[in-house]
C-alpha cells in the first residue's frame, strides 16, 4: 500500500486529479469506479477544469459509481445520480449510456443491485476511488459488513445519517437511512484502488487503518488485503500517525 501524505485539500484533489488523469489517458477505455461526497469535490473540480483545458477525453469511458440511496426520484436534488452529473458527467464528454449508477428506486430494488453486481463483473472495474466514512466505512459498507459482501440495498448507521445530513441543508429530516452499495468484495476487485481522506474528522480512522488489525469493524481496513491500493491524505486527516 502506498500511502502519499500532502499538505491539504487542494493539494489532494489536485495528486488525486493527476492520477485519474494519467490512467484516462493511458487507457481511452477505462472503466473508471467513482465515489462522491465533500471529499471528492475539488477532485472532481480538478477533472472538469483539465478538460476544457487540456481536452482529456472521457468519450469511451465507463463510470460505475459506488452507491446510491434508496427512496429518492433518480433525478431529485440529492441523489448521487444528480449529485454526479452536476459536478462532473455534465461537464466533460461522458456519455450518458456508459454512466452507471445503482438504483435506488426500483420497486425492484433487489433484483436491480444484483444486475449492477453482474455488471461490474462484466466490466471489471480499472480504477475505484474511495472516499472514507468517519467510522471507516468504504461506500455505505457500515462496521460490521462482511468482506464477502456483494452489491446490496444496506442500513446507514444513525451517525452516517447524521454526518451526511449536511447534504441536506433545511430537509435533514429526508436523509434516507438505507442505500445500495457496492459490497466489500465488488470494491475489492478493482485492479486498483486510490482512496481519499481528508479533515482530522478523519484522522482516527485512518489511524485504525494504517496502523490496527484488518477487521470488518473496520470496513476499510479490507483494503489491507488489495495488492494495489494507494492512499492520498492531507496533512490534518494524517495527524493521529505514529510516523
Ligand atoms: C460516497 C461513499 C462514501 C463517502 C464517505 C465519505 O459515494 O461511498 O463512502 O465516500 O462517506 O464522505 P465525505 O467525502 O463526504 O466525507
Amino acid at each position: 500500500m502506498k500511502v502519499i501524505i500532502v499538505k491539504n485539500y487542494h493539494e489532494l484533489s489536485k495528486a488525486a486529479a493527476d492520477i485519474i488523469i494519467e490512467a484516462v489517458k493511458l487507457n481511452p477505455k477505462l472503466n473508471l469506479g467513482l465515489a462522491t461526497g465533500g471529499t471528492t469535490l475539488g477532485l472532481y473540480g480538478y477533472l472538469v477544469k483539465d478538460h476544457k483545458i487540456n481536452n482529456t477525453s472521457y468519450k469511451d469511458i465507463k463510470a460505475f459509481n459506488l452507491d446510491e440511496y434508496v427512496g429518492l426520484p433518480k433525478n431529485h436534488e440529492y441523489t448521487y445520480y444528480r449529485f454526479m452529473h452536476d459536478n462532473f458527467f455534465n461537464h466533460v464528454n461522458f456519455k450518458e449510456d456508459n454512466v452507471y449508477i445503482p438504483d435506488g428506486h426500483s420497486l425492484n430494488l433487489k433484483e436491480k443491485a444484483l444486475e449492477f453486481e453482474q455488471l461490474i463483473i462484466d466490466n471489471p472495474i480499472d480504477l475505484q476511488l474511495l472516499g472514507l466514512g468517519v467510522n471507516g466505512h468504504i461506500g455505505f459498507n457500515e462496521p460490521g459488513t462482511s468482506f464477502e459482501s456483494k452489491t446490496d440495498i444496506v442500513s446507514l448507521t444513525k451517525e452516517t445519517i447524521k454526518v451526511n445530513s449536511r447534504f441536506f441543508p433545511g430537509h435533514e429530516e429526508l436523509v434516507p437511512n438505507k442505500a445500495v452499495s457496492m459490497g466489500i468484495s465488488s470494491i475489492l476487485r478493482a485492479k486498483k484502488i486510490l482512496l481519499l481522506a481528508s479533515g482530522e474528522k478523519k484522522a482516527q480512522a485512518i489511524r485504525d487503518f494504517i496502523e490496527g488489525p484488518i477487521t470488518t469493524d473496520l470496513p476499510v481496513s479490507c483494503l489491507k488485503t488489495h495488492p494495489d491500493v494507494t492512499v492520498i491524505l492531507d496533512e490534518e486527516a494524517a495527524q493521529l500517525l505514529s510516523k
